[in-house]
């Protein structure tokens, strides 16, 4: 059985201008032990899958329709008192700017050993034993458990909230985008640390970033999300030797480094689609050259175009003349001119 199952998830957001499509229909199973990477840009629902998992959508946030299966029971129907007793013990959150969540007048240790007593059997002396143990896995010093907050660097607070993160070893830790408040160096390392805790500790994860060098090094599989939905669903190896997609294809596009292109490519020209009116067809046709009016009229569905692989587009048999293409810097210019054209 699975240890997590999402299943036609949707969640809207009521605004000033409308009820906003944030996220559409997904589906999705986590592995004990497996490492789920959620990628793509900024806008696209990533953040609020990840709150709905511990049910930490704002108010004006709804989960409209679906379910979320952990560990056998539908946490779409818990109350929030049940919920609570979820959180840090059974499902982590580390999000970006979580350091902020310190508790400024206490102890860095203490938060931690509080954690560790509120929600186990734990003495004192062992869950001080715990809290130095959880450092050095998330390479802060020992003595660093006396620091308040205000004394540690945002490094240094990040990876404290790791450590609590860990400190209740819950079954699945949710990572959204736990280094980008940090400068590129700190960034470097804390991942690495990450990368090397997931050799000690196996607990499942669903990690999030906008960064998609990340994932290949920590996820087993790649959920490509785009508009709220997601778009391809691969194992890493397959995300990386076998991408189909348009969209993916222009997210590998912006870091080289991994698809060995060597020279220097335009990332997608455009932005988004506005979730508040999303329009027929593709949630991606805008900005994808090889859009047909198909693309305008029929959203297409994922499916399955190897075991386990799954993509949503209506033309994954031209998959090897769109790789070729969209390494060419023309195919996205092309692009560009037809949105400028369009008077975007
Ligand atoms: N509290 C909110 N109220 C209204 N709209 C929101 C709220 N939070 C996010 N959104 C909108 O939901 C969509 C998805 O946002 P988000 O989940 O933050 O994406 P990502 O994490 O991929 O950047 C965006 O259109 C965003 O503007
Ligand atoms: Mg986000």
């Amino acid at each position: 059985m699975a240890l997590l199952t999402v299943k036609n998830l949707n969640i809207e957001y009521t605004t000033e201008d409308g009820v906003l499509q944030a996220v559409s229909d997904i589906n999705f199973e986590l592995k004990e032990g497996e490492r789920i990477g959620l990628v793509g840009e900024s806008g696209c629902g990533k953040t609020t899958l990840a709150k709905s998992l511990m049910r930490l959508l704002p108010e004006n946030g709804e989960i409209v329709h679906g379910e979320i299966i952990f560990k056998g029971e539908n946490l779409v129907d818990k109350t929030t008192e049940e919920i609570r007793k979820l959180r840090w013990k059974d499902i982590s959150m580390v999000a970006q700017s979580s350091m902020n969540a310190l508790n400024p007048v206490y102890r860095v240790g203490d938060q931690i050993v509080e954690a560790i007593q509120a929600h186990t059997e734990a003495t004192k002396r062992e869950a001080i034993e715990r809290s130095e143990e959880l450092f050095r896995m998330v390479g802060l010093e020992r003595k660093r458990l006396q620091s308040y907050p205000h004394q540690m660097s945002g490094g240094m607070k990040q990876r404290a909230i790791i450590a609590m993160a860990l400190a209740l070893e819950p079954a699945l830790i949710i990572a959204d985008e736990p280094t980008t408040a940090l400068d590129v160096i700190m960034q470097d390392r804390i991942l690495n640390q990450i990368i090397q805790l997931q050799k000690e500790v196996n607990n499942s994860m669903v990690f999030i970033t906008h960064d998609i060098s990340v994932v290949s090094e920590t996820c087993n599989t790649i959920l490509v999300m785009y508009g709220g939905k997601v778009e391809e669903q691969a194992s890493t190896r397959d995300f990386f030797k076998n991408p189909h997609h348009p969209y993916t294809l222009g997210l590998q596009n912006a870091f080289p480094s991994i698809t060995d292109i060597g020279e220097e490519l335009i990332s997608i020209p455009g932005t988004p689609p506005n979730l508040l009116d999303p329009q027929p067809g593709c949630r991606f046709q805008d900005r994808c050259p090889f859009a047909t009016d198909v693309c305008k009229k029929v959203t297409p569905d994922l499916s399955e175009v190897s075991e386990g692989h799954l993509v949503a587009c209506h033309y994954t048999d031209k998959v090897d003349e769109f790789r070729i293409k969209a390494k060419e810097n023309s195919t996205w210019q092309f692009v560009q001119d037809r949105l400028a054209m369009e008077g975007y």
